[in-house]
Parts: C-alpha cells; structure tokens; sequence
C-alpha cells in the first residue's frame, strides 16, 4: 500500500500514469509525424522488466489507472507479456484500471487477451472511414486492418472509445456519419484538437479547426446534452440525443482543462514528462539502472512533482510557427 501519494505544486493528486512502451509506429499520420522518421535505438529502450518495476513504482505512490500507450503500443513484440503482468497486479486491487491507446491495426490478434487479463475498454485512434483519405492521412493502406480489430475488441466484449483528430478540409465534412457510426456500433467517439507537437511535413495551421466551430455545426443538427460522466481524461462529455450515444470533446486549444489534470507520462526510454505542453523531463531510466533504484526513483518522483507547471501554452495562430513543443505526441504517447 502507498502513504506517500503524488500531489503536485498546486494540490492535483497525480494518480494517472500514461506509460509509452514505444515510439515507433506502422502508420505515419500527416498531423502527427513526418514521413521520414528517426525512432529510439532498442538499447535506449526500457526493457520489459524496468518497465514493470517502473509501474510498479507509480502503483507505490498511489497511481489508479495506467494506460499503456506508444508510438503505437501493440507494434511491441513482448508487449502482451507486460500486459499480463500488469493484468495480475489489476486483479488483486493494486490499481483500478489498465488500458491502452491503439491505431488498432494489430489488435485483431490481441483482443481477446487484453480482455482476459481485465482490460474493460481501450481507445482506438481513427480520423476517417473512407479507403482513400485514410491512406492519404496515415500514409498506409490498413482501414479494413483496423475495422477487424475493431470486430474483434468488440466481440471480446472490450468497450471502445473512437478518438478522431478534427481535421480542416480533411474530415471535417465526415465528423457527423463518423458519430453515428461509432454510436450505431455501441462505441463512443472523442473528437481532438490538434496540438502543435514535433515538426510535421505540413503546417497546423492549414490543419487545426477549432471544436467550438465544429460543436456549433453539430448542434444545428443534434441535441447536445453535456454529461457528468468522466474518466479522468481531458475529455468533456456530450449525449447525442438523436444518436443516443456519447460524444467527448478534447480542446486543449480553445478550453483549456489543466485545473483537473491528473497524468503524468513516461517515455519508452524512462522519462517523465510532467505536462504533453512541456519540455520539462527527469530521466527516470538512469535512476533504475544506478544504485538504490527504489529510493532514488522515489526521490524523483517527488521532485517532479515540484516542477508540473501549471498548465500548457500550445497556440496555433500563425502561419509558418515553430511547434509550441518540438518532441513528437508519438514520443509520449499523448
Ligand atoms: P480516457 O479519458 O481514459 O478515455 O482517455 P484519454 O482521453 O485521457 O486518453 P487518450 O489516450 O484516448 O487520449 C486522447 C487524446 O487526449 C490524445 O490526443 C491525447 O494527447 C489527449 N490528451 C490526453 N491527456 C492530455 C493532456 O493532459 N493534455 C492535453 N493537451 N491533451 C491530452
Ligand atoms: N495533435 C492532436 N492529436 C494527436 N495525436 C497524435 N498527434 C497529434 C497531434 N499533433 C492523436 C492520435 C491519437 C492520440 C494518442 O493522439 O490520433 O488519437
Ligand atoms: Fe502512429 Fe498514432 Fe502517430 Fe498515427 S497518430 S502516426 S497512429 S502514433
């Protein structure tokens, strides 16, 4: 049991741990990587057992939820392993939610054992349902991959979340046939802003549509109603009325929601990051691989709660500008 939980500057307890089991991916989405990409060497990456110890780390300080996320988490060859291993500390009560951030393209072959081991339900990314833009969008011919695992997750019993990047000119005619889509299979769909991370072969700016505009078109068709629920993400929830199903919102840019942030994140080579705005990073790895791992990795834990910041400064305005963050969302896993 923990009785020294993680509580940052400005009173958040932290009990969220986004852990990045990889930075590579099979998919090359336009807004989030360049085509040519230079990934993590394997040496640098955290092996399947520091990864354990460093959640069970967290867990020691309180963490409840853990989503595994990458790059993309299932392109790991021994991933399912670290997964049962988790599984197990999810069944005795150490924690009270494991899950994970997928493109979907491998979970066909993965389904039924994330919801064996106790995952309940699992966020897939996907931005279009037509062959053509998706190959244009991710650079990769892999829709009807992905809607397989989509069968799959759901005839394991897995619930899904859809997350679709709003995207100007890209699918920003689609996002209503997307929703009830997602809401006539059972699945709940979040739309997100697009952040200014890494460099990118594009600029945002021709990219970025804000979701007021887009709820403002929505609500012209449908009645909105917001929700309660939450599930210790950003996201704002909304109730379709005509669809009957659930719609989030993440709007870092136009409704900034850091007063309730709850995460931190780890990379695939031992960094946390205290904030998806910041630069800001404690190398964990080399903690783990000194002496007194525990302690020092404890003593890191508490300094990066001291340096969380407050909130992030992402703006896409102008044309032509540096991304707010140079590091990649694939290098964090969001
Ligand atoms: P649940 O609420 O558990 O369903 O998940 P989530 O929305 O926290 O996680 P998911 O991995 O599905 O993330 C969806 C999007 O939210 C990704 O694009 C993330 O980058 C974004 N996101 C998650 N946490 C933060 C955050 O703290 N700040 C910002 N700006 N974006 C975030
Ligand atoms: N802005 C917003 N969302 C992004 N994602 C990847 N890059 C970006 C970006 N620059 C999304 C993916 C996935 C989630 C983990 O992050 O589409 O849904
Ligand atoms: Fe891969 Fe996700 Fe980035 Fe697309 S958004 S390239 S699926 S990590």
């Amino acid at each position: 049991m923990y009785d020294n939980p993680l509580v940052d500057q400005f009173g958040r307890n932290i009990t969220y741990l986004r852990l990045s089991v990889t930075d590579r991916c099979d998919l090359r989405c336009t807004y989030c990587m360049a085509e040519q990409m230079t990934f993590l060497p394997k040496r640098e990456v955290l092996s399947l057992e520091e990864l354990e110890r460093l959640a069970g780390a967290f867990i020691d300080r309180g963490i409840r939820k853990i989503r595994i996320t990458g790059g993309e988490p299932l392109v790991r060859r021994d991933i399912m392993t670290l997964m049962g291993r988790l599984g197990r500390r999810l069944q005795t009560g150490d924690f009270d939610e494991l899950t994970l951030t997928t493109n979907g393209t491998q979970l066909r072959h993965h389904a039924d054992v994330l919801a064996a081991l106790g995952v309940k339900r699992i966020n897939v990314s996907l931005d279009t349902l037509d062959d053509a833009k998706f190959e244009k969008l991710t650079r990769r011919n892999r829709l009807s991959q992905v809607l397989r695992g989509l069968d799959a997750a759901q005839n394991a019993g897995l619930h899904i979340k859809i997350n679709t990047v709003a995207l100007k000119d890209v699918n920003e005619d689609e996002i209503p046939a997307m929703i009830e889509w997602a809401h006539g299979r059972g699945m709940d769909l979040t739309l997100i802003e697009v952040m200014p991370l890494g460099e990118i072969d594009e600029d945002r700016t021709d990219q970025y549509l804000p979701l007021t505009a887009v709820q403002d078109a929505l609500q012209k068709q449908w009645t909105l109603k917001p929700m309660d629920k939450s599930t210790g993400g950003p996201a704002r929830y909304l109730k379709v009325e005509e669809t009957g199903g659930v719609m989030g919102m993440i709007t870092p840019l136009t409704n900034n929601f850091c007063a309730g942030c709850n995460r931190v994140r780890v990379t695939c080579a031992g960094e946390i990051f205290m904030c998806l705005g910041h630069g800001d990073k404690i190398d964990l790895r080399a903690a783990m691989r000194g002496p007194d791992p525990d302690e020092v990795l404890n003593a890191m834990l508490d300094r990066a709660m001291l340096k969380k910041p407050e909130r992030h400064s992402f703006d896409i305005s102008e044309k032509g500008q540096a991304p707010a963050v140079p590091r990649h969302m694939s290098v964090t896993g969001g």
